[in-house]
């Protein structure tokens, strides 16, 4: 998308949410079933990735001091700075989940305010938020009266194309003490159909006092970024789907905007041990048993193109595998290419 946009005429300033640095502003989306332990390190040692955030967890099993949610407190200190998403429309029972998260080291609170799967949405919680802009703000509130951390919010420009409310709430958000709001430009109702409008996120940009806007949606590569940042004044671009199998895209990005020009693309070498480090470092840190966090690993080490154009006999192996080692076995052979 977009490709002819000269990045070079673009810079990256840091970006500052409520006293933390984002620096360079490119961030991790927070991505269900991928922006675990393991895929934050490898994009944070990629490099030039400003801060990555967890998957969303929910308030309410936080709250409840659930075994399930502390499995999900899989952090660490290599990550900072790092976010931590909750979602839920509770306002008290979000400020006590982030307390819970905030004493665990969190950097950054982020709210979900976007995700429109019916589990979450028929609970009032993630985009049905942004149809009840008055609950919405009860709960970023709440939230920031909790903690003496940042908090943030990702939205979504609005439930449907009748009601885009994005610009509403990021002032009310800002109003009640949230440090920056992130905008995905699509409705919750179109989910990943279409294309992104970036006019909301210029919007929000233009309606908030403040604080900065973090852009998010289709950035594919660094002329994307350049041009969302040129097209929409945020302050940080938030790469999602572009990052599964290419955690190298920030340094890419980066140093396109900053240098003018283009990186190298990693060899397949470099990619197979990048993927190596991915499952190992999965199987290291996960809650799931090994059977499990195999079956997740499939499809995220088959996102990192170890296969010559035309070809698929690796991903062909890597569906099929069981346990670590059969990773490993598929994988090592290509670490000499
Ligand atoms: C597999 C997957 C899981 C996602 N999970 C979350 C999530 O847990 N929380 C959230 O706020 N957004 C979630 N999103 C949305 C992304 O954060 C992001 O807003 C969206 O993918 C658009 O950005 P992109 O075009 O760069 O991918 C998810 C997206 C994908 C593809």
């Amino acid at each position: 998308m977009l490709a002819d946009f000269n990045p070079s005429t673009t810079t990256l300033k840091p970006m500052s949410i409520g006293g933390i640095v984002v620096d360079p502003p490119l961030t991790l989306a927070p991505m269900a079933g991928h922006t675990n332990h393991a895929f934050r390190v490898i994009c944070r040692e990629m490099g030039d990735c400003g801060l990555v955030c967890t998957e969303l967890i929910s308030g309410h099993i936080v709250q409840e001091r659930s075994a399930r949610s502390f499995k999900m407190f899989d952090w660490s200190d290599v990550e900072h700075p790092f976010a931590v998403q909750l979602f839920g429309s509770d306002p008290a029972m979000m400020a006590e989940a982030a307390r819970m998260v905030a004493d665990a080291g969190a950097d950054i609170i982020d709210i979900n305010m976007g995700c429109w799967v019916p589990k979450l949405v028929k609970k009032g919680a993630g985009a049905a938020l942004l149809r009840d802009v008055c609950t919405a703000t009860l709960v970023v509130g709440a939230v920031v009266r909790a903690v003496n951390i940042p908090v943030t919010v990702k939205v979504r420009s609005g439930w449907d194309a009748q009601q885009i409310t994005a610009v509403e709430f990021a002032h009310a958000a800002e109003d009640v003490g949230v440090q920056a709001v992130s905008v995905h430009g699509r409705t919750a109702a179109q989910g990943f159909s279409g294309t992104a409008d970036w006019n909301i996120i210029r919007q929000v940009k233009e309606a908030v006092k403040h604080i900065p806007v973090i852009g998010n949606g289709d950035v594919f590569c660094a002329a994307d970024a350049a041009k969302m940042l040129a097209m929409t004044g945020c302050d940080a671009v938030m790469i999602g789907r572009a990052a599964l199998g290419n955690p190298w895209i920030f340094r890419q990005t980066a140093h396109e905007l900053n240098m003018g020009e283009t990186l190298p693309a990693p060899t397949l070498t470099e990619r197979a041990a990048v993927a190596l480090r991915h499952a190992r470092l999965t199987i290291e840190s996960t809650y799931l048993n090994e059977r499990q966090a195999v079956y997740e690993l499939r499809g995220q080490i088959s996102k990192y193109h170890l296969d010559a154009p035309g070809t698929v006999a690796v991903r062909n192996r890597l569906v099929q595998a069981e346990t670590l080692a059969d990773i490993e076995f598929i994988l090592t052979p290509l670490l000499e290419e």
